[in-house]
């Protein structure tokens, strides 16, 4: 006799979501677990208290696990939980020797108590996407999400600000020692240039090629990767950047390369710009992604370059959305 447990998550209290997602939860726990059906004796499941359109037990009798003993309980409110959360305990009278135990969308957060920290590396060139997904990525795995170009960027203001050549290398080494770069967190990345919150103020086109510049140098990515790998070791975050993959977190086993034609980058960051009341001509974009590709990746140190064990994803015919839950189902499937 082997118990099997998992859990998921269900975006909306309806019937329709408990019946797929009670179903999703099961059916990969058979498939993971090479299961057959007929030996499983019983299921438990357990919810927590905004649950209450059906019971999971009877969206597992509609599944088709019609014979074996079923119940479901609610869960007290434990503050801080996971909400809409469905937890499962089936049992098989087969003997599995090491049962895989199965974690679907928010729920892959429980399972940080059996697999450590999560850092999931998420790399790409400008404008491919990287950012919105990995902010979609974090807040679905409610881990934190830390946008590495900004690490850079508010390095190249300061030296902008200190009137240093973020080409010349001396020049910017004059100044390095007046430049502290941090990350604060209270729901969403702060970047702190000498204490102070620049978030905005690096969102400039003359900053977003100062930080392509600047990132040349050596001793710049020395600082910002030590600061990444820092709050990338205390706990569980999406990284995402350039070199994420191949040199922040180059044992993560979770690394995705995002990217897209330049033609639909470029046209993503005119729509963007456009939104916001920019001015910005198509042509100018897409030159000032073409220079930022061409730089980004032929500098010498960590230049930008898919790693060989990272999964590819081109966007260009998808939407956020798609892509999120694309590299969600590739996280899982590892996990
Ligand atoms: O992702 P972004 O556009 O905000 O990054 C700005 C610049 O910073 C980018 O052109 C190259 C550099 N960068 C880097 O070299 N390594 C990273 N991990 C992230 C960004």
């Amino acid at each position: 006799m082997t118990a099997i447990r998992g859990a998921t998550t269900i975006s909306a209290d309806t019937a329709d979501e408990i019946r797929t997602e009670t179903a999703r939860l099961l059916n990969e726990i058979v498939k993971q677990n090479s299961l057959d059906i007929s030996q499983v004796s019983c299921i438990f499941f357990s919810s927590t208290q905004d649950i209450t359109a059906i019971y999971p037990a009877k969206a597992a009798r509609e599944a088709g696990f019609s014979s074996c003993a079923l119940f479901s309980c609610m869960e007290p409110p434990i503050s801080g939980s996971l909400p809409l959360c469905i937890r499962v305990m089936l049992q098989t009278e087969q003997h599995i020797d090491a049962p895989r135990y199965v974690y679907l969308n928010e729920a892959v957060r429980l399972r940080t108590d059996l697999s450590g920290i999560l850092n999931i590396a998420i790399d790409g060139p400008a404008g491919s996407g990287k950012s919105t997904v990995a902010r979609e990525l974090a807040r679905r795995l409610s881990i934190l999400h830390l946008d590495t170009g900004a690490t850079y960027r508010a390095y190249a203001l300061g030296c902008l600000r200190l009137g240093a050549d973020p080409a010349d290398e001396e020049s910017v080494k004059s100044v390095s020692d007046r430049i502290e770069i941090d990350v604060t967190y209270d729901g969403v990345q702060h970047t702190l240039l000498n204490g102070e919150d620049v978030s905005d103020k690096i969102r400039t086109p003359e900053v977003s090629m100062a930080a392509s510049t600047v990132s040349k140098i050596g001793f710049v990515r020395e600082r910002m990767v030590a600061l990444q790998q820092a709050v990338a070791k205390k706990g569980s975050c999406v990284l995402e950047g350039r070199d994420i993959g191949t040199k922040v977190l180059p044992d993560s086993r979770f690394k995705f390369f995002v990217t897209a034609s330049p033609e639909e980058r470029a046209r993503r960051r005119f729509l963007q710009d456009k939104s916001k009341g920019g001015t910005e001509t198509m042509e100018n974009i897409l030159a000032d992604i073409t220079a930022r590709d061409r730089q980004d990746e032929t500098r010498a140190i960590s230049p930008l370059v898919c790693a060989p064990d990272a999964v590819y994803v081109d966007t260009s015919a998808m939407s956020a959305d798609e892509v999120v839950s694309y590299i969600m189902r590739k996280v899982q499937e590892k996990i």
